[in-house]
């Protein structure tokens, strides 16, 4: 992307995406690496204009702590670290940081001493008398004691006596606060003056300008060849669907999978809508078959994945073999055999990040293999094409509305890609799947029946790998449980479970109980994220 950009460094922040989203929210390209990336890689786009170092969990002075990568000051960049990103900056540079005596976890208020720095200038023009005091949010257990040399103080909290700190001359900053996170109200406007303002980028990451120089990217990455591209149904493969017909036109085939996995009519209301909408050409398949076989005795939710994963992409060489044959036969248009050499994906920034830092202690970490990700073979015969690998999830919609998609279709609340296999809990079969379609339409029926599925991020019901006794009319009975959840959040990564009305749910509940055989009990799940993930494998 030809765009002036901020590169955040991960130093193990649960926050640094969010640095990176909210620069992108102030239209300003931001892309987050690694705390060790090479410098000379990150410096090799001529368009940096500024690094910000995020926060993380270490302390400056524990052994085997993240460091200053000295290419960092060197480069002669303005810097803003944030919290343990401040911290490192005044270590380094001959300040004293120390364990502070009262650790500041949660909201605090900044007073802010020069409201006339251009990083303080916007921060502070909410405050009264351009000075606070300012709310923020701290997370900090260490503090900036003393200053390097030649550093200013900005601003000062009750338990943080710097808690903005800054070489103007240098383009060098500190803040212990994390502006970043929403419950620092002013913090966008931080950091938007540190970008415009202190660094000179030019604000001009816009949905339209995507649109514009994906189209022209994705020009140049197919050249004349056609590309094949897997709708589910969610916001990103149509998003990506659209954007690749933008582009390429009639170069592109969608193919429809119907893995047996989907909720009810949702085979018919993709194929309706994107057919209606999007006039592209669609090609639908079912193949419930295949992946039911597959699933048999299946039990591990990585082992589900991954045989979903695998099978999609045979699903996907098969179709692409046989349209191409198909073609051939036809008179009139005909490209060459073979011709079909992409694959689109609808892979997400976060992903990118995390496949990108690559450490083994990431690595560890995974908690879910998605199988867009992860579970594609190595002897694929497609190139993948991935034409969202630059976006957060909330810019896919917002450049899904700027290239017109119907609101069905942008706002439609996520839906996994290995569909309910992750929702029957145990082993899948066609019989249990029914039961949770019929329980799933139910729930999301009176969720739109009562106005709140935009106000929702994800709602489904899940089917459990119990029974429990229940009582109905005079007769014991022993039957299945249905769990529902339903979250909000706004980046999926971290999520509440939402308040659902009481009279809601019991409609819900009863409805299900009533008309759902093989049903008698229903239970709502009350766990946020974490420790609990949205689905339940
Ligand atoms: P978790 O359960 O990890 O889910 O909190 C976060 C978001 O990712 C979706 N999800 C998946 N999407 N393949 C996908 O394409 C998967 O294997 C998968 N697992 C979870 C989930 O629905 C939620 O939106």
């Amino acid at each position: 992307m030809a765009h002036d950009t901020i590169v955040v460094l991960d130093f193990g922040s649960q926050y640094a995406q969010l640095i990176a989203r909210r620069l992108r929210e102030q239209h300003v390209y931001s892309e987050l690496v690694p705390w060790d990336e090479p410098g000379e890689r990150v410096l090799a786009n001529p368009q940096v204009r500024g690094l910000v170092l995020s926060g993380g969990p270490a302390s400056v002075y524990e052994p085997g702590a993240p460091t200053l990568p000295p290419w960092v000051l060197k480069s002669g960049l303005p810097v803003l670290g944030i919290c343990y990103g401040m911290q490192l900056l005044a270590h380094h540079l001959g300040g004293r940081v120390a364990p502070a005596a009262a650790r500041e976890y949660g909201p605090a208020q900044v007073e802010v001493l020069d409201p006339c720095d251009p990083l303080m200038a916007g921060f502070a023009a909410a405050a009264p008398g351009g000075r606070g005091p300012l709310p923020v949010w701290m997370s900090h257990g260490d503090r900036i004691e003393a200053l390097p040399p030649g550093w200013h103080s900005l601003a000062r909290s009750v338990n943080a006596p710097y808690a903005a700190m800054g070489d103007p001359g240098r383009g060098l900053y500190g803040v212990q606060f994390h502006p970043e996170v929403t419950h620092t109200p002013q913090g966008a406007a931080l950091l938007r003056a540190f970008a415009v303002e202190v660094c000179g980028a030019l604000a001009d990451w816009t949905p339209a300008n995507f649109v514009v120089e994906s189209v022209e990217s994705i020009r140049q990455q197919v050249g004349p060849e056609h590309v094949l591209c897997g709708l589910s149904g969610g916001v990103d493969s149509a998003v990506a669907a659209a954007l690749l017909h933008k582009a390429i036109g009639d170069r592109l085939t969608c193919l429809f999978v119907d893995h047996g996995l989907l909720r009810q009519g949702e085979a018919t209301q993709v194929i309706d809508t994107f057919q209606r909408h999007m006039q592209m050409r669609l090609v639908a398949i079912n193949a419930a078959e295949a992946f039911l076989t597959d699933l048999q005795g299946v039990t591990d939710p990585e082992e589900k994945r991954r045989r979903i994963g695998n099978r999609f992409v045979r699903v996907f060489e098969e179709e692409a073999a046989r349209i191409v044959a198909q073609w051939q036969q036809e008179a009139g248009s005909r490209p060459s055999p073979g011709a079909i050499g992409f694959l689109a994906q609808g892979t997400l920034y976060p992903d990118v990040i995390e496949s990108a830092s690559g450490s083994r202690e990431r690595a560890a970490r995974t908690i879910k293999t998605h199988h867009n990700v992860g579970g594609l073979p190595a002897d694929m015969t497609f190139r993948l094409i991935e034409p969202l690998r630059w976006l957060f999830k909330d810019e896919v919609r917002a450049v899904g509305e700027a290239l017109g998609l119907p609101e069905e279709i942008v706002w439609r609340h996520p839906f996994p890609g290995p569909g309910l296999a992750i929702r029957v809990l145990g082993e899948v079969t066609w019989e249990r799947l029914e039961t949770l379609r019929r329980a799933d339409a139910i729930l999301l029926e009176e969720l739109r029946r009562a106005g709140l599925y935009r106000q929702t991020a994800q709602v489904f019901a899940v089917l459990l790998p119990v029974k429990s006794v229940g009582v109905m009319g005079d007769n014991r009975t022993y039957a299945d449980v249905v769990a529902l959840r339903a979250v909000t959040t706004d980046d999926f990564m971290t999520a509440d479970w939402a308040r659902l009305p009481y009279d809601l749910l019991a409609r819900v509940s009863n409805r299900i109980v009533n008309e759902v055989p093989g049903v008698n009990r229903v239970v709502y799940d009350i766990t946020s994220k974490p420790p609990g993930t949205i689905e339940w494998e």
